[in-house]
């Protein structure tokens, strides 16, 4: 098969972990007999010190053009004091906006070799498998008027949001929970927020489509609580834009560190970009010891959603798993038996497991 994929950086250790995610490609390929074409094209922080935007046309352009993207991630300290249509992270809002990428999978799932790594309890972590379904293009991110006043003394953000739009990402969220336990929770805080209320009003109606699925509603509050309380009784979550950011973040403590969380964001005819859930880490950038998984996760998803290759994108999937089941982790999974790597030697041991893998078959 070919494909083109355009590849996007960005700032921190999004460098790194690209150049792990296509060393997996190129694995994968080598093994399934593949051709990826790649393009690299500038978005966040280095895209402002290059192009002086954070979302050069350029950009927009080639991946407008490509069959998938990859996204390493953007933003740092560099760039924070910058006025908020220069920001880097206006450069991901941006592109998300301009595909129309208003779904954003967010799966779950707790490695077992991993289930000391969390700081929950191995009882309570155990069993949990979830999948955030976000919605991405929409809410308090892109509402308008947001600014500050003249003086400076007051400021207004807006969370808008269409019904069409709701429904979409809800509809998406139904159609994901019948492909796995049929469960769907909807997050939203319809005790105080009106866009919650409507947010309600259209699971409620579109449950008459799914009657195969159960569903639950919970306020945003509550389900922070129950996501590191009782992780096992999530399926599907569906959420709008910023409870699905920070709920996600939360859930990462479940898989034993933000670096292990993939995701996907996509749109209705499958076009789709994929990015780990984590940021630019500025704490750890350039040390060359950033965990790759999610972002070589985030490759796995793009097979399977963009492409439908379902079989090299368990081939990953299971490539992560047997390092991980030798007790290859890096310094920010907290296990204690096994062996520290860093960035390129953990790439190079999910790759030599992938290659081993065909081998056998
Ligand atoms: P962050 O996700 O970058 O980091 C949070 C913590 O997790 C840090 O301690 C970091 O070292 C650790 N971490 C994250 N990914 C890791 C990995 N792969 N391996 C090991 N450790 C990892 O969040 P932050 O520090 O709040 O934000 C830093 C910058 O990243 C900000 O500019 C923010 O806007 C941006 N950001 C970008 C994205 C994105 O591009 N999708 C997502 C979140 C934050
Ligand atoms: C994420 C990030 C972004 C978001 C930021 C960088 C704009 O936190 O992808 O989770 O909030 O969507
Ligand atoms: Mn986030």
């Amino acid at each position: 098969m070919k494909k083109h994929i355009v590849l996007l950086p960005g700032d921190g250790i999004g460098q790194e972990v690209m150049d792990a995610a296509r060393a997996i490609l190129e694995a994968v390929s080598d093994q399934f007999g593949h051709s990826f074409t790649y393009q690299t094209a500038d978005i966040g922080g280095v895209a402002v010190d290059l192009h002086g935007t954070p979302l050069p046309e350029d950009t927009v352009r080639a991946c407008k053009k490509a069959d998938a993207i990859l996204l390493g991630a953007v933003g740092g300290p560099k760039w924070d004091q910058l006025p908020s249509h220069l920001r880097p992270e206006k450069g991901l809002l941006g592109i998300r906006k301009e595909l129309g990428l208003f779904a954003n999978l967010r799966p779950i799932k707790g490695f077992s070799q991993l289930l000391h790594a969390s700081p929950l309890k191995e009882e309570v972590v155990k069993g949990s498998d979830l999948l955030i379904v976000r919605e991405l293009t929409g809410g308090l991110y892109f509402g308008t008027p947001s600014e500050r006043s003249e003086d400076g003394q007051s400021v207004v953000d807006t969370l808008s949001y269409e019904r069409k739009e709701i429904e979409r990402i809800v509809e998406k969220a139904f159609q994901s929970a019948r492909l796995r336990r049929k469960h769907l929770t909807s997050v939203d805080k319809a005790n105080v927020l009106e866009s919650s209320k409507l947010w309600r009003e259209v699971v409620e109606e579109k449950k008459k489509d799914y009657p195969d699925v159960i569903v639950q509603h919970l306020l945003v509050d509550a389900a922070a609580m129950k996501l590191v309380t009782n992780p096992s009784q999530f399926d599907v979550i569906v959420t709008e834009n910023m409870f699905g950011d920070i709920l996600s973040d939360e859930a990462s403590v479940l898989t034993g560190s933000l670096g292990m969380l993939p995701s996907a964001s996509l749109r209705e005819d499958g076009v789709g970009l994929y990015e780990p859930v984590h940021g630019s880490a500025p704490d750890i950038a350039g040390k060359a010891v950033a965990n790759p998984l999610a972002m070589i996760l985030s490759a796995a998803l793009m097979l399977r959603y963009s492409f439908g290759l379902e079989e090299e994108a368990c081939a990953i999937e299971e490539a992560v798993e047997e390092t991980l089941k030798y007790g290859y982790h890096t310094a920010d999974l907290h296990i204690v038996d096994g062996q520290r790597v860093g960035t390129k030697e953990m790439t190079r041991l999910v790759a030599e497991a992938i290659s081993s893998q065909s081998a056998t078959e």
